[in-house]
């Protein structure tokens, strides 16, 4: 008989502690017991200027800087922009684009190249297009990966079936190349929705809601962990400052009232 060793850990779960990818953001890598754990796809839900782009490029800026190649799979926004608006922030290094540390790759252009042109897609187009995703990051070698966003492509794809189909076909094949995902989740209402068909949260294995409150007449943007697989961690809601040096993490808020402004 194996004798019982005492644990290190009050809940003895030291040996299952999972690899984590470190968002490279302080206050979230903290809450989130050293960052998302490794492999794991994960939604980052809000409403429009709540600052998930920001959260998803700085994730990869911090990636690259450690030598994880990343990639931005940018599909609403031009990545031509997008680059120019990174550079208004300090904690970006255009040469981690020049030398290909961080590649930027426009969605619509992939669609194009692939024949993708029908309104609807097919469920032969999005299993086209996993595979697309899949063969661009084992080409490049990505550990972290962004989609921004998820429901551009769900537009295209519309059926709830083929959502879950695709997002689950995806996540199975990035988890296997050793890859942390983000999927951007824009929410037009955002009144307690998490997603646009209401499917995307329940297949991730990790959820952060990004969002608006108002304190004493000013609006401040949160930031909650809603849900995240292989960790514990707060469900507090923390209040964001998006600065030129990065995203910034307070203190939870205490006696505020969410508004979803
Ligand atoms: N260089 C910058 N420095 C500080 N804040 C910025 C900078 N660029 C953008 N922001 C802030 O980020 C907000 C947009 O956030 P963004 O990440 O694009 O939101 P979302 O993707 O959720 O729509 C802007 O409204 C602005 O307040
Ligand atoms: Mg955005």
């Amino acid at each position: 008989m194996v004798p019982e060793v005492p644990s290190a850990s009050p809940s003895g779960a030291d040996s299952l502690v999972r690899d984590r990818c470190a968002t490279g953001i302080e206050g979230l890598d903290d809450i989130l017991g050293g960052g998302i754990p490794k492999g794991n796809m994960i939604l980052v839900s809000g409403s429009v200027g709540t600052g998930k782009t920001t959260l998803s490029l700085e994730f990869l800026v911090r990636g690259a800087e450690r030598g994880e190649r990343s990639l931005f799979l940018s599909v609403t926004e031009a990545s031509k922009k997008l680059v120019q608006n990174l550079r208004t922030f300090e904690f970006f290094r255009p040469e981690l684009v020049e030398n290909g540390s961080l590649v930027f790759v426009d969605v619509p252009v992939v669609y194009e190249r692939l024949g993708l042109d029908r309104e609807e897609f097919t469920s032969e187009d999005t299993d086209l297009l996993v595979l697309t995703f899949r063969n661009l990051v084992q080409e490049l070698g990505a550990k972290r990966v962004v989609l921004d966003s998820l429901t551009s492509v769900c537009y295209r794809i519309r059926r709830e079936e083929r959502i879950r189909d695709f997002m689950l076909k995806l996540s199975q094949e990035l988890s296997e190349l050793d890859c942390t995902t983000i999927l951007v989740s824009e929410v037009g209402n955002p009144a307690g929705r998490l997603s646009l068909y209401g499917v995307e949260e329940a297949i991730v294995d990790g959820v952060i809601l990004m969002g608006n409150t108002r304190r004493q007449g000013d609006i401040i943007r949160v930031l909650q962990i809603v849900k995240m697989r292989g960790t514990s961690h707060s469900r507090a809601q923390y209040v964001i400052e998006l600065t030129p040096i990065g995203l910034l993490m307070a203190p939870h808020l205490k006696g505020s009232r969410p508004e979803g402004v």
